[in-house]
């Protein structure tokens, strides 16, 4: 179905060996201190996948995701998602040129609930690992906005109020590492965790760092400017 998930496990095949870190990053010379953002990259022990944590939702809870350099669409499982604040993303809305949608929900029949609603962009999230069979898992991936936060140099969270990510629902998470509850995308499109970094930071340089260490011991980090 999508093509890019061959290039997806290349990818991780050849990030298998040395592991992985990574930086997100402000101007070198700003006086906005708060920047870059910064999260740690784990390698998983029994998987070899490289796991970054960040927050999401209100309150803010800290969760795990496989780290993916290839995939469009962040995603996390939303069938365990509770915030408060989350909203759809109408399907006439402005930021849809953006988004690289696939479908529109126009109406959704069950109670209103992070997987859905009424006139919701649908996204189409994958799993590079095992790729999902829509035809066994629920298929419908609600586009959703809701805070995302990542620590700065000196350990604050800061928040990204309009994070766009996807919903997926719990058969996404096969053959990901224990713990690890979502997907943190990196590919090439405008809603690539760094993009969106950067746009929250206008007046900064669209840059970011990883540092991958091949040694499930080291913690390593990366850096969003
Ligand atoms: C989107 O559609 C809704 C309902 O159909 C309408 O009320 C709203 O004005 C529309 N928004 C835009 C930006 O077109
Ligand atoms: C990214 O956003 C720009 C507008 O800011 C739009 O012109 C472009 O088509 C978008 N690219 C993709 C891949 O959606
Ligand atoms: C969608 O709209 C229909 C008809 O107006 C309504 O019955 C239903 O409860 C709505 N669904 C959600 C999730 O809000």
């Amino acid at each position: 179905m999508n093509p890019s998930l061959n290039t997806h496990k290349n990818i991780m095949a050849k990030l298998a060996v040395p592991l992985l870190l990574l930086l997100f990053f402000q101007s070198l010379i700003s006086s906005q201190a708060s920047l870059p953002l910064q999260t740690t990259i784990q390698k998983d022990r029994s998987t070899s996948q490289y796991v970054i944590t960040a927050h999401l939702q209100t309150p803010l809870k800290l969760t795990n995701f496989l780290l993916d350099l290839g995939s469009t669409y962040t995603w996390v499982n939303c069938d365990d998602y509770t915030s408060s604040t989350y909203q759809h993303v109408p399907c006439n809305s402005s930021i849809a040129s953006l988004l690289g949608h696939y479908a529109c929900l126009d109406l959704c029949n069950s109670p209103p609930s992070p997987n859905c609603g009424n006139n919701s962009f649908l996204f189409l999230p994958d799993n590079p690992i095992k790729p999902v069979d829509y035809r066994k898992v629920n298929g419908l991936n609600t586009a959703l906005i809701d805070p995302f936060a990542l620590p700065n140099a000196q350990g604050y969270l800061t928040l990204i109020n309009n994070f766009i990510f996807s919903c997926a629902r719990t058969g996404f998470l096969k053959g990901l590492a224990k713990g690890v509850t979502g997907l943190a995308a990196l590919g090439r499109s405008n809603i690539s965790i760094p993009v969106q970094i950067n746009k929250a930071f206008p007046s900064t340089p669209n840059c970011f760092a990883i540092c991958l260490s091949g040694s499930i011991y080291s913690t390593r980090r990366g850096s969003f400017w």
